[in-house]
C-alpha cells in the first residue's frame, strides 16, 4: 500500500474488487482542496487497462471489434485501451448529453455527434467511462442495436456500487467505486480535471476553484 508521502499526503483508496493493485502514486498535479481521495491510482488503471485489453484480445480474436468511444469522459480510457488491445480494432465515436444538474443524470439523453461508421454486421464494443444510474447505457444499447450490429457488448472502465436499478450486463468492467462524484483519467466536473492520470473524488461541497477566465487571464 502506499505511503502517505508516496501519494504526497492525500489519503489513498483503491476501488474494488476489480482492480486490487494498489501502487505508488504520483504527486497530485493540483492541489485543490475540492480533489479529495484518490479512489483509483494510476498505476491501478494502466495495469487494469492491461488486463482489460488482453481479454478483449482473446475473445475477439477472430472477429476485431469496433471500438465505440463515448466522448468526452471515454477519451483517455480508449485510448489506452485501444493500444492495449493486439487486434486491428477500429474506432468511431459517440457524444452524447444527458439533461439534468452538472454531477447527476436524468436519464433524459441527446445524441450531440453521432458515429461515422455503419453498424450493420459489425462486432461492436462501446467504451464508457463510467456507470452511474446505468440510464445513459441503456439508451446506447437501444440506440446501436436498433443499427444491426452482428454483436454488441459493452466496456466500461468505473461502475458505481449500488446505484442501478436496471441490469448492466457488462462484459467488461473496470472497478467497482463507491458511490460518490469521480473525477480524472477522461472524467470531468464543468471539462475540468479530465487529465489527471488517477481517478479521484471530487467534493462537491467545496466546487471549482476560479476557472480561467473568471480568473482574470
Ligand atoms: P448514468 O447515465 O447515470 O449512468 O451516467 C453516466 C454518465 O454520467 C457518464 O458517462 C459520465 O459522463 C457521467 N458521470 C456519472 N458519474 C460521474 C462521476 O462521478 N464523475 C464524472 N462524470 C460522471
Ligand atoms: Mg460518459
Amino acid at each position: 500500500m502506499s505511503t502517505p508521502q508516496e501519494s504526497g499526503g492525500r489519503s489513498v483508496r483503491v476501488g474494488l474488487p476489480a482492480g486490487r493493485l494498489p501502487g505508488v502514486l504520483p504527486a497530485p498535479p493540483w492541489d485543490e482542496p475540492a480533489l479529495g481521495e484518490i479512489i483509483v491510482p494510476a498505476d491501478a488503471l494502466q495495469a487494469r487497462v492491461a488486463e482489460l485489453g488482453a481479454a478483449i484480445t482473446v475473445d475477439y480474436a477472430d472477429r476485431p471489434p469496433l471500438l465505440v468511444g463515448v466522448l468526452k469522459g471515454a477519451c483517455l480510457f480508449l485510448s489506452d485501451l485501444a493500444r492495449a488491445i493486439n487486434l486491428p480494432v477500429e474506432m468511431d465515436f459517440m457524444a452524447v448529453s444527458s439533461y439534468g444538474s452538472a454531477t447527476r443524470t436524468s436519464g433524459v439523453v441527446r445524441i450531440v455527434k453521432d458515429l461515422d461508421i455503419d453498424l450493420s454486421g459489425r462486432d461492436v464494443l462501446i467504451v464508457e467511462d463510467i456507470v452511474d444510474s446505468g440510464l445513459t447505457l441503456a439508451f446506447l444499447r437501444r440506440n446501436l442495436l436498433a443499427r444491426h450490429p452482428r454483436s454488441l457488448a459493452v466496456c466500461a472502465l468505473l461502475v458505481k456500487e449500488g446505484l442501478q436499478s436496471i441490469p448492466l450486463d457488462l462484459a467488461y468492467e473496470g472497478f467497482r467505486i463507491p458511490p460518490e462524484f469521480v473525477v480524472g483519467y477522461g472524467l470531468d466536473v464543468a471539462e475540468r480535471y479530465r487529465n489527471l492520470p488517477f481517478i479521484c473524488h471530487f467534493r462537491e461541497e467545496i466546487g471549482l476553484p476560479p476557472g480561467p477566465l473568471e480568473a482574470g487571464g
